[in-house]
């Protein structure tokens, strides 16, 4: 029998497979499908202060190999997800969920930090510093490592619950981002966010999505996401969560041994609701075929010095 238990921050994963912020919205639709119980866990939809309607329509265009999404932080506010959406999920999820916390300044990501933090089913907080999509807050905290620092200590100082900061690739030196956010206090960081990206329709020579840009995803950016994931394990201790066109049990092997402790899917989840569940089903036999007996030893086994 195989090992995938991986420790994320204290708390034990049976597997390192968890399912995106955005990609899952609050896990209560995905458990109409399968039992989300065999997930190490899950990222819920990116939360903030406000309720956000989100971007104008498109906020999607089809890419080779990936899409580009401009959604712009939809969702129903802090008070309704914890007054509505995560009572439903404790009907259908046992685990404890990472809570991932939007903002348009340190104020907000402090406020909506502590607000989850307060509830018992969330086991970490993954601060999202790193969205492309909205102007004034999100990535623009993430592509300095001061701004980054500074939100990581706000969290920090009024939680009690394991900091993640969710990084930009959308930088010159990720690896600077992560050192300066371990240095601030995060308990971890995972990475990467998607990268800024845009298509043009030919027939209206006009950009396919509203807000001109978006944030590109999917199996095309695993290579560049392997390598940023290893950038940054090479240059901090803290555990770090690898995301990035994650779409087999063979990809979450090579995000192990470039530095993660866990790894998260995401667009993979758009294109198969089922994806998450058939690379849990597949670890056990590919990590055999690899001569893998606990995945918790493979752990930064390509990482740098
Ligand atoms: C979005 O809601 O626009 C996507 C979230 C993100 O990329 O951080």
């Amino acid at each position: 029998m195989v090992d995938t238990t991986v420790d994320l921050c204290g708390i034990t994963l049976d597997n390192p497979v968890i399912p995106a912020s955005g990609t899952f919205g609050y896990g209560y639709e995905f458990a109409q499908l399968y039992d989300i119980n065999i997930l190490g866990t899950f990222s819920f939809k990116g939360t903030t202060k406000e309720p956000r309607f989100g971007n104008p329509t498109p906020r999607i265009a089809e890419c080779t190999a990936g899409m580009i999404n401009s959604v712009g932080l939809q969702n129903p506010g802090v008070e309704k997800v914890i007054a509505e959406e995560l009572p439903r999920l404790k009907s259908c999820f046992s685990k404890k969920v990472m809570a991932n916390v939007g903002g348009f300044s340190v104020d907000e990501y402090v406020y909506t930090a502590q607000r989850l933090d307060e509830c018992d089913c969330v086991g970490w907080l993954e601060i999202n510093i790193s969205c492309p999509n909205v102007h004034g807050g999100g990535m623009s905290f993430g592509t300095s490592p001061s701004a980054a620092a500074q939100v990581t200590e706000a969290v920090k100082k009024r939680v009690r619950k394991p900091v993640i900061i969710k990084l930009s690739p959308n930088v010159t030196d990720i690896a600077a981002i992560a050192e300066a956010c371990e240095a601030a206090g995060a308990d971890g960081i995972s990475l990467i966010n998607t990268l800024l990206g845009m298509r043009i329709d030919l027939r209206t020579r006009k950009p396919v999505i509203a807000n001109r840009k978006g944030g590109f995803s999917g199996e095309a950016i695993f290579p560049i996401a392997l390598r940023m994931v290893n950038d940054a394990a090479s240059r901090v201790k803290i555990p770090v969560i690898g995301i990035g066109g994650v779409a087999s049990a063979e990809n979450v092997i090579e995000m192990m041994l470039a530095g993660a402790t866990a790894v998260e899917v995401g667009a993979a989840n758009l294109v198969d609701p089922f994806a998450c569940r058939d690379i849990i089903n597949a670890l056990p036999t590919v990590m055999q075929k690899y001569r893998i007996q606990s995945l918790k030893e493979i752990i930064g086994e390509c990482v740098n010095g």
